[in-house]
């Protein structure tokens, strides 16, 4: 009796990438491909998807609506700590990685199969976020990466479609790459390689280009609790639906287009496109909030939690223990981000023109210029006379250095070349 076949669980997308992967697993490793689509929020036709699957020589076909769990679990928790990759970068390809392992490593385990596939490329980021988070779920699994082995030419892949009776479809001509979710889209490659070039408008889907948009601004109240947004114009609404709300209202604006010339883990630079207007909106809104119930140190530490959380998410680092160290942190710090954000959507902008909270730190009390103001004017001049102090001495014995009279000079860090040792020949040997 011939050995049982391996199994390998292949992430699907219905693309021609991980179509073809399906046929080319199953013959280069011998193994049965289980296929599995996951549908985090852009995914239109799954059962379309599952049988072109079956068609192509999948063993078994499974689809996952992890929407939900991909918004309680990864969008709302990087939404409280803030976090936007180099200050722009809602991070919604890089978030949906860590979960799509997850979800790999989970049916590998029902399936009892011995590998895992996925379609990324050797050249970006998620192939580095999926196989570490692979190796942390589940390190007895072997990963297999077609793309990143194959090394196949679009044209090459194509041909070995047609060969094998993979339909490949008129739209994978588009000059573009694309991944998306509910939290955002990402565009790159094509002409956008050139970041001189300004993104052609038909690199977008979901946001307007400003000639299309109406001159009449919308305005939006979103309301949060514990840093989560809850409501909408004081409408209560599921986590999803109110992104996807919010993805609608601010595409018709023309809001969440980033343009970001972006650092890789891998080591090069790369311009990526992106459409967030959800994530935009949100960010702008809960930062707003923020503004107004902490303090002054607190946000300037939260600051620095944030671009510490952007990172980590964006370099694959989500199923780790410093992960679950900023966490802590952060969710102590939401417990305080309760109240209304009014945003204006105007013409590609969104901007905050309303707040109100009752844990508010601001005290129109305090900070009125009219005749209520309960401000100790005079509590300034001391105040100021501490507060200055160290500058004054400063300035009385180092004037000179501050003026740049005394000339500063750099020192190299390039160490001089060093003579190497001359060593003469003992006398008897000559
Ligand atoms: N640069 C983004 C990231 O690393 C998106 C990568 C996927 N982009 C794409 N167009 N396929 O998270």
């Amino acid at each position: 009796m011939s050995e049982q076949r391996k199994k390998v669980v292949l992430a699907y997308s219905g693309g021609l990438d991980t179509s073809v992967a399906i046929k080319w697993i199953s013959e280069k490793y011998t193994m049965d491909v289980i296929t599995v689509t996951i549908d985090l929020g852009a995914v239109k036709d799954l059962e379309a998807i599952r049988q072109k699957a079956l068609k192509i020589g999948a063993k078994k076909a499974i689809v996952i609506d992890a929407k939900d769990t991909f918004v309680k679990y990864f969008v709302f928790p990087a939404l409280q700590a803030g976090a936007l990759y180099e200050g722009v970068y809602p991070l919604a390809t890089a978030l949906g990685r860590p979960l799509i392992a997850k979800l790999l490593a989970d049916v590998a385990d029902e399936e009892k199969a011995d590998a895992v596939a996925h379609g990324c490329t050797g050249k970006g980021n998620d192939q580095v976020r999926l196989d570490v988070s692979l190796q942390v779920l589940n390190p007895n699994l072997q990963i297999i990466a077609p793309v990143r082995e194959w090394r196949m030419t679009r044209d090459e892949e194509i041909r070995y479609a047609e060969e094998h009776n993979i339909p490949v479809e008129a739209k994978i001509k588009s000059p573009y790459s694309t991944d998306e979710n509910l939290w955002g889209r990402s565009i790159e490659c094509g002409v956008l390689e050139d970041p001189w070039v300004e993104p052609p408008e038909d690199v977008y889907k979901w946001t307007k280009s400003p000639g299309e948009i109406s001159d009449e601004p919308e305005y939006v109240e979103i309301q949060f609790e514990r840093g989560i947004p809850v409501a909408i114009n004081g409408e209560e609404m599921d986590a999803v639906s109110l992104i996807n709300t919010l993805n609608a209202w601010g595409g018709k604006h023309g809001i969440g287009r980033i343009d970001h010339l972006e650092n890789r883990l891998v080591g090069i630079k790369s311009r990526e496109i992106y459409e967030a207007p959800a994530a935009v909106i949100l960010h702008t809104a809960h930062r707003a909030l923020e503004g107004m119930v902490i303090t002054k140190d607190a946000l300037r530490f939260k600051d620095i939690v944030s671009s510490y959380y952007a990172d980590l998410i964006y370099n694959g680092l989500w199923f780790s223990a410093f992960h679950q160290d900023l966490v802590a942190y952060i969710l102590s710090s939401q417990r305080l981000i309760k109240g209304t954000i009014r945003v204006k959507l105007f013409n590609g902008t969104c901007t905050v023109v309303g707040r109100k909270s009752p844990l508010s730190l601001y005290s129109e009390k305090l900070a009125t210029y009219q005749k209520e103001d309960s401000f100790d004017h005079n509590a300034s001049l001391g105040f100021i006379k501490i507060y200055g102090l160290s500058l004054k001495t400063q300035s009385q014995k180092q004037m000179d250095v501050l003026a740049g009279r005394e000339a500063l000079r750099l020192d190299s860090i390039m160490p001089p070349k060093i003579k190497p040792v001359e060593i003469s020949e003992p006398e008897e040997k000559r």
